[in-house]
């Protein structure tokens, strides 16, 4: 039996049900929308309140507009206006949606309430079958084929919206009644929406309460009371006619993208180049992929199983931010791969190996909900891996394997990519605008803006010699499945990996060598792979015969990881790096004082690298940033994330160490 008065098993919304089968929640006993007609309210307080059906019309054929919403909830409102978006903005125009959220609905409540709309059917499916791994922090999730996009920030909202970057063109501000939400209706809030919106940015929201309306008006919001809807007498509308100060360090601004063809090149075709490649090409943009092999995947991307493994810390530093996000992607991303051959969400087990990582874990239980983790004993975990086990672990449900190829295939196969293999780029040059891809003396390509995802070649290139990018190889190792390994129904890791048969076999992973250059097959990595697998079970290591498997015979894969110094990716635009320098020289004397110089960019040049032992996680999302800071979009990660990811923070870190 449960502790009532233990904290809720999860942080998701307490629902009741009503005679009409509408949802209140219990947490706030408030109702989520009109008991009349939830989908007119809507209509009228948020669409027409904010105008949308003019200014949806309206829109350019590359135009994006952004949503900006407290409160989630149901997602009607999200489905309105993007069965609006449908109807009346011309093709090749974008929708973002941002919503912030405290407590997500879980999927079998979301189908429920979205029963009661079956006019909006066809846009519900399509959430529900995205609806999964939305855990907490910034959740993006793509439909349509990238023309709407819908960013969840899953937490409070007076912690959430101080993290986005993004300018909000119309703000949908719902949320439960101030009277029985007072702790989201403060001046916090407003100052948040004021700092995301620009002039002329609208606001709608279904309530008329005097402290609010002032509120609004305090940061800049010229605010009107108008008819309300059904019983409510009047609900309030605002548009926002104040400037919001840019406080943007110079080395984070966004640069001004080329005003050319909407042309890239993306050197590079595994999980980082296809990603990239990907999320332009669903922004209009004519892509080109250079990759010097045969075929894509073929290095670091190109292992049988590769594992979507959560490395976390209970102080939610930016990398681990950056992984709960990036896990969402890429998770909601593979289900479109077919499952059992391409990808499984079998769960990922972390053993508990010693008191050291037991300690750990249970600190992470403490820090996450329990459907992203949670600790399992000995025999729960016995249970679940269809396997003895030594001890129990930390239990990742949602987590899994994916065979990378596959996902890279996804990623790259659409109408406005094209592939050119067999094509080694060695040097980059800028000429009439364009960045020319060279191999010795031939032109291989060229475009107005060029994205380097090549791992740690990135190096080769006189433009980005300077960053810090290490290899890594490691090795893998195949295993033939036996009639009592496959029992195996879930991937256990300690310091190594294994994974439930694919086509066959089990991949065991993976061996580390920081100095070797060599890409062959090296039996005694085999070995030590094999010993990982008898530290994880003893008992599967038996299964799986390891004592009689032949390291000289054993097939496998051996490849390199590209990390850099912090274990954060490298992702977005490039400086000049003696430009640089110079340009913030005066860093290097005082840090704290902000020179208000414009970055050296190199204009139309991005990387997209650096994704160590995790680029299944991290690749997928960080596409999406790529085209976030292409595009001047909302960012997919917090603001922070973003920063800590930058190309910038190497020298800008050169320069203030030179303080001391
Ligand atoms: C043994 C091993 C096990 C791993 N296991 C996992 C795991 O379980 N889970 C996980 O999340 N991650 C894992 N990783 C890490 C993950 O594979 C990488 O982070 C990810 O594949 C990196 O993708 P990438 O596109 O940056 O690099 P790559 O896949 O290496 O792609 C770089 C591409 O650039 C091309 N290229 C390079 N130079 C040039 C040039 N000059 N011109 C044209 N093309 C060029 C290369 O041919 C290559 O195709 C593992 C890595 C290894 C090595
Ligand atoms: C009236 S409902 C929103 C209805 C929703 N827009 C829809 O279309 O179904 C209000 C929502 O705000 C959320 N909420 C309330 N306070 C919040 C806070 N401080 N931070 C984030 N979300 C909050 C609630 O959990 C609830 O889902």
């Amino acid at each position: 039996m449960s502790d009532p008065n233990s904290k809720p098993e999860t942080p998701n919304a307490d629902l009741e049900w009503d005679e009409r089968g509408q949802p209140i929640s219990a947490q706030f006993g408030d109702v989520y929308f009109s008991k009349d007609d939830g989908l007119a309210e809507t209509r009228h307080v948020f669409i027409a309140n904010n105008q949308l059906p003019e200014r949806f019309a309206a829109l350019g054929a590359r135009q994006q507009f952004v949503i900006g919403e407290t409160g989630f909830g149901t997602g009607l409102n999200f489905l309105c206006a993007w069965q609006l978006f449908e109807q009346l903005a011309p093709a090749g125009a974008r929708l973002h949606f941002i919503s912030v959220e405290k407590y997500p609905l879980t999927r079998s409540d979301l189908e429920r309430a979205l029963q009661l709309w079956p006019e909006l059917a066809v846009f519900s499916a399509q959430l529900l079958a995205q609806y999964r791994a939305i855990h907490p922090g910034f959740q993006r999730l793509t439909f349509a084929n990238g023309r709407i996009v819908l960013t969840l920030l899953v937490g409070d909202v007076l912690e959430q919206l101080p993290q986005l970057d993004a300018q909000v063109d119309a703000w949908f501000l719902d949320g439960f009644a101030p009277a029985k939400n007072p702790q989201m209706w403060v001046p916090e809030l407003y100052s948040q929406l004021a700092r995301l919106s620009a002039p002329g940015t609208t606001l709608g929201t279904f309530t008329s309460v005097g402290y609010v309306r002032r509120g609004l008006i305090d940061v800049g919001f010229a605010m009107e009371r108008t008819p309300g809807f059904g019983r409510k007498r009047e609900v309030l509308k605002g548009v926002f006619n104040a400037c919001s100060l840019n406080t943007e360090k110079p080395w984070f601004a966004r640069p001004q993208t080329p005003a050319g063809k909407r042309h890239a090149l993306v050197i590079g075709a595994g999980m980082a180049g296809c990603a990239t490649a990907s999320s332009l090409a669903q922004r209009g943009w004519q892509v080109t992929i250079l990759e010097r092999h045969a075929a894509i995947a073929q290095e670091a991307s190109g292992n049988p199983q590769g594992v979507l493994y959560l490395k976390l810390s209970a102080h939610h530093t930016t990398l681990s931010r950056l992984i709960v996000s990036g896990f969402g992607y890429t998770r909601r991303l593979i289900q479109q791969l077919t499952k059992g051959e391409e990808w499984d969400d079998c769960g990922v087990l972390q053993l508990a190996f010693d008191e050291k990582e037991a300690k750990r874990q249970a600190q992470l239980a403490e820090a996450f909900p329990p459907d992203l983790l949670h600790v399992l004993d000995q025999s729960q975990a016995q249970m679940l891996a269809g396997v003895p086990l030594n001890g129990g672990g930390l239990f990742y449900p949602d987590a899994g394997w994916v065979h990378p190829p596959a996902l890279c295939q996804l990623l790259s196969e659409q109408p406005n990519i094209r592939l050119q293999l067999h094509q080694e780029v060695l040097e980059l040059r800028r000429q009439d605008g364009q960045w020319q891809a060279w191999d010795q003396e031939q032109l291989l390509a060229s475009a107005d803006v060029a994205v380097l995802a090549n791992a740690a070649q990135i190096r080769q290139f006189s433009q980005s010699a300077e960053l810090p990018l290490k290899r890594i190889r490691g090795q893998i190792t195949r295993v033939p499945v036996t009639d009592s390994s496959q029992a195996l129904k879930t991937v256990l890791c300690a310091e190594g990996y294994v994974a439930p048969p694919r086509n066959g076999e089990h991949t065991l992973g993976a061996s580390f060598d920081f100095h070797s250059d060599e890409v062959s097959l090296k039996p005694a990595e085999h070995v030590s792979n094999l010993d990982l697998l008898r530290d994880i079970s003893g008992e599967l290591a038996q299964r799986m015969q390891a004592d009689q498997l032949d390291p000289n015979t054993l097939q496998g894969r051996a490849a390199f990881r590209c990390t850099s110094p912090d274990y954060l990716p490298i992702v977005g635009p490039l400086a000049d790096a003696e430009h640089f320098a110079k340009t913030y020289a005066a860093l290097s004397k005082n840090a704290r004082k902000v020179p208000n110089n414009a970055c050296p960019w190199l204009e139309g040049l991005y990387i997209n690298s650096g994704h160590g032992s995790r680029g299944l996680i991290t690749a997928p999302l960080s596409g999406e940033l790529i085209a976030a800071w292409l595009d001047n979009e909302p960012m997919p990660v917090p603001a922070d994330v973003a920063h800590a990811c930058h190309p910038n923070r190497f020298a800008l870190r050169a320069l203030m160490r030179k303080q001391n």
